[in-house]
């Protein structure tokens, strides 16, 4: 069984004093909730402050990007083995807006998958196609082909520990959320596309979970669906109210 995972992608919000105060409400919030796996995702600069609050608490730390080189002449860039310093346990890597405003590519994510699973982080794929792309009816194909390219070489143990996050990229942050019937849909594909290229045991371990405008009021529905194994949050990660209302929508696993 496939417990659900709810993760919460601060972005580039907050300022130190905010942050703290939000991880300080969620750990006191979440202590005695069992039923999901929680994680936050601040921005570099506070994952220390965010992580001496999270210390002894079983909310996962998470970065919302890494390089891939170990060390070195990366100006501006962020290790991995940085990230684990921090304690962080998962890295999202490929998200929409690093793909679309910031000019990544599969091959570039590929490269930060790798290096983020040699150093013991689960990485938060991400994936999802651009509203013209779905209206094109290349959905299927674009998440292939960003499921192939970042993907590439990674042996069927390293899957197991890769959590997929589907975000359609017209659903973020702009308050469409995408119906039951599509997110079922890719989420199946993906599924499929896990099992052809593995085996059916990893694709049935590998968490898959959903992005874009999820809120208290959508999260039950979406996380009750059979593909759907969680949530990657945005906005309503910021205020611990709504974040932990999405935890509470989510069905027992
Ligand atoms: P959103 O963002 O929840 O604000 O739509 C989701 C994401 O980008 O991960």
């Amino acid at each position: 069984m496939r417990k659900t995972l709810i993760a919460g992608n601060w972005k580039m919000n907050l300022n130190r004093a905010q942050a703290i105060a939000l991880a300080t409400d969620l750990k006191g919030e979440f202590s005695t909730e069992k039923k999901v796996d929680l994680a936050i995702c601040p921005p570099f600069v506070y994952l220390d402050a965010v992580s001496t609050v999270l210390n002894g608490t079983s909310i996962s730390l998470g970065a919302q990007d890494m390089y891939f080189e170990k060390e070195g002449a990366f100006t501006g860039e962020i290790s991995g083995a940085m990230l684990g310093d921090m304690g962080c346990h998962h890295v999202i890597l490929g998200h929409s807006e690093r793909r679309h405003i910031l000019g990544e590519t599969d091959p570039v994510i590929n490269k930060k998958v790798h290096a983020a699973l040699a150093l013991g982080l689960k990485p938060i794929l991400c994936v999802g196609e651009l509203l013209e792309e779905r209206e094109a009816g290349k959905t299927q194909a674009v998440v292939r082909r960003q499921m192939e390219g970042s993907l590439k070489d990674v042996s069927a143990a390293q899957m197991e520990e890769i959590v997929i996050a589907y975000e359609p990229v017209w659903a973020i942050g702009t308050g469409k959320v995408a119906t039951s019937q599509q997110a079922q849909s890719v989420h199946a594909d993906l599924r499929m596309m896990i099992e052809a290229c593995y085996n059916p045991a990893v694709a049935g371990k590998v968490r898959i979970q959903y992005g874009g405008s999820v809120k208290p009021s959508n999260a039950g529905e979406l996380l009750s669906l059979p593909d759907v194994d969680g949530a990657l949050v945005g906005g309503a990660s910021l205020k611990a109210e709504d974040f932990l209302g999405i935890v509470a929508a989510a069905p027992a696993t």
